[in-house]
């Protein structure tokens, strides 16, 4: 369920709405805006996210009135606030005053103003201006009865997630000190006997700025932790404020869980939040960009917990920081609407209300595009906003999955580290891969930590999972001995979480769970391509791999160096406590798509795992449970009408399905089922 306490109060239903700039706007038009608030069904708005300057365009001077007005019409109009704390971009005037505040980059560039984001939050001097503000609009709104949620600042790091200046190094050198004790600790950790690295203090330690040459990876993993922690506690620095002066109202800010910023750890952020927001935007160019975002929405359910969470923001059309910037072909923006909701969504937001007239972002779309009403973008707002009112009734459902991707920021970090085998592994990539395997098959998938709970789970796919902990590794390996059937793939287990390689052969951490022991990479060229014995493409990897007693090798290599040893292999995991045996899998190349639906549809099979509905390629579904309720949401990618095997109400058209269940070409439609 939603906890109510933790949601924005007051909103019915599902949410809907976005980021509403009302001071870039006369008068005239805020009244307007209201009104097709209204017309369109919107019930949520985040309000003053850039209105620093605004609020306060002088040092202590404080303009409320145009918001006093914002607050008030909205709440006139039955649409509710997440109510920015407004610091997401200092005011010329503190900038003139606090140089000091600017972020420095790796290279010791300042970065300037003109923007947006260009503060370090390691410096005394933003901390107390931003803890002042936020007191001052906590204060102001903290009784009024528009105000259900607490958006606090914006996209955390989102610009700037490494600060290098020294506020930053000090803030650094007090976080390795908590976290090793002593510089001896810190020494071993970061393998400083290498390069002549060792250091005598603390107070040597820097943040890993420009070098002649490759860095210290382990430095740079812990400044990535550090950087990540800092903005946490930044944020919980403002949380404290808000929820001393109004410790009923929930509070949030929204992620990107994988748009544009691999560097916050948000696994380790959410328990923080009262409800989990993030902000997906589609890759233009991406012919499948439906199913990045279906990973997407899976992995911020699983950030989550499975516990349902805000889409804060996503695009009606195009966005304006693509290379290409293509508008949404019809029905798109609807699909990806209800694809968030299928995948645990309680609320669709996005940037933004109306679109700007000026500034960097005016030709990024808009609920209210810049032709007005009269236009298609207009239209589909109002229709979206009448289809998340008829499927109301799945706020605070759940989704459930028998089978988890394993995710780690810290992994990703890891393995697009410089000075490594290849160049060419992308973490993400890897995932995506996947990912669409399983989605082709219709598969529902938890995105989830290598630390949660995998005991339930039928089938556990590892992709390159470079770096984890111990436990994380026993955790693994543990769903195995629980009767999972669990593959890892390549790169996978190498180092500790320091970046310290396991002895003894590759895949160190995984050695014993797949039976395998690798003496040397063997990376691939760009368009080096060989050929496994089931006619299967592979690129980018392979492996001088060994087996142990009992593993099997279920494909080889047939051509290239290494002809003749194993690509794909497999091991029985005896039970325990009464488990049924699992098996551990272990794939030390990169197949192509054919070679890794082959894969994956074998994995299924063994698992004995089939879709909760069967659809055509390109029809999605995803069931919603509350309780002994159960919904489908189904959406239809492609430009043929699909017919599912499924019973019960559609809430979207109000009809009752009988056995036969249309889902026309490009719709979305949703199934009370019974
Ligand atoms: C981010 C920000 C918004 C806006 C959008 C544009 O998500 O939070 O303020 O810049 O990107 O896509």
């Amino acid at each position: 369920m939603t906890d109510p306490a933790r949601w924005p109060l007051g909103v019915t239903g599902l949410a809907y709405g976005g980021d509403y700039n009302p001071d870039q706007w006369p008068d005239d038009v805020q009244i307007e805006d209201v009104a097709l608030m209204q017309e369109a069904g919107v019930n949520l708005v985040s309000v003053a996210i850039f209105s620093w300057a605004r609020i306060e365009p002088a040092p202590g001077v404080l303009d409320w009135q145009w918001l006093d007005d914002t607050m008030d019409r909205l709440h006139d109009a039955g649409v509710k606030v997440a109510l920015a704390t407004a610091t997401a971009s200092p005011p010329p005037w503190l900038v003139h005053a606090h140089p000091e505040i600017l972020p420095v980059a790796q290279d010791g560039t300042v970065l300037g103003p003109g923007s947006r984001q260009h503060y370090r939050i390691a410096s005394p001097v933003w901390r107390q201006h931003v803890l002042r503000l936020t007191r001052l609009v906590a204060e102001r709104y903290a009784t009024h009865p528009a105000l259900a949620l607490w958006h606090v600042d914006n996209e955390l790091g989102c610009h700037v997630p490494h600060d290098y200046s020294d506020d930053a190094a000090a803030g650094f050198r007090r976080w390795l000190k908590s976290r090793y004790g002593g510089i001896d600790a810190l020494n071993t950790a970061w393998g400083t006997s290498f390069w002549s690295q060792r250091y005598s203090t603390f107070d040597e330690v820097l943040p890993p700025r420009s070098a002649p040459t490759s860095l210290n990876p382990a430095q740079q993993l812990d400044f990535a932790r550090y950087s990540s922690d800092a903005w946490l506690e930044h944020y919980r620095a403002i949380r404290d404020v808000l929820r001393d002066v109004t410790p009923h109202v929930p509070a949030t800010t929204n992620f990107m869980v994988t748009t544009r910023n691999k560097w916050m750890d948000y696994v380790a952020w959410a328990e923080d939040m009262d409800v989990v927001a993030n902000d997906h935007y589609l890759i233009g160019d991406d012919p499948e960009a439906h199913v990045e975002l279906a990973f997407s929405a899976d992995l911020t359910r699983g950030v989550a917990g499975g516990k349902p969470w805000i889409l804060m923001e996503h695009s009606s059309s195009a966005v304006n920081w693509q290379p290409h910037n293509r508008a949404k072909r019809p029905g798109e923006m609807l699909r990806n609407s209800f694809q968030h909701v299928a995948h645990g969504a309680d609320a669709v937001m996005f940037f933004q209300w109306r679109a700007s007239a000026s500034g960097a972002e005016k030709y990024h779309s808009a609920l209210v595009p810049h032709a007005g009403t009269d236009s298609r973008v207009w239209r589909r707002t109002v229709e979206l906003g009448s289809a998340l009112r008829s499927v109301a009734e799945l706020r605070g459902s759940r989704v459930r999955s028998r089978v988890a991707l394993v995710f780690s920021y810290p992994a990703w970090w890891g393995a697009e580290l410089d000075s490594h085998p290849s160049v060419d592994i992308s973490y993400p990539g890897t995932l995506l891969a996947h990912y669409r395997a399983l989605w082709r098959r219709n598969v529902t998938v938890d995105v989830v930590p290598p630390g949660a709970d995998l005991t339930g789970y039928d089938l556990v796919v590892v992709p390159t999972l470079y770096l984890l902990t111990a436990d994380e590794a026993a955790n693994v390996a543990g769903a195995a001995e629980h009767g999972a059937t669990v593959l890892v793939t390549y790169f996978s287990g190498i180092v500790d979480e320091h970046d310290r390689v396991h002895l003894g052969g590759y895949p160190g951490a995984f050695r014993d769970l797949l039976g395998v022991r690798t003496e040397e990479f063997w990376p691939l060229l760009p368009g080096e391509v060989h050929t496994l014995d089931d006619g299967t493409r592979a690129d980018l990897w392979s492996e001088d791999l060994h087996l142990e007693p009992g593993t099997v090798a279920m494909r080889t290599f047939s051509d290239g160096d290494l002809a003749g040893v194993p690509a794909l292999t497999r091991r029985t995991v005896p039970g325990v406590a009464g488990s049924p045996d699992g098996s551990a899998w272990y794939l030390a190349t990169r197949p192509d798509a054919e070679g890794l639906q082959r894969l994956t549809d074998l994995l299924l099979a063994e698992a004995g795992i089939e879709p909760d509905v069967v659809t055509p390629a390109g029809v999605e579904v995803v069931r919603r449970h509350d309780g002994a309720t159960t919904w489908l949401v189904a959406v239809n990618h492609t430009s043929t009408d699909a017919t599912l095997r499924a019973a019960g109400h559609e809430l979207l058209t109000g009809t009752d399905v009988t056995g036969r269940w249309t889902v026309p070409a490009g719709a979305v439609r949703v199934l009370r089922e019974g």
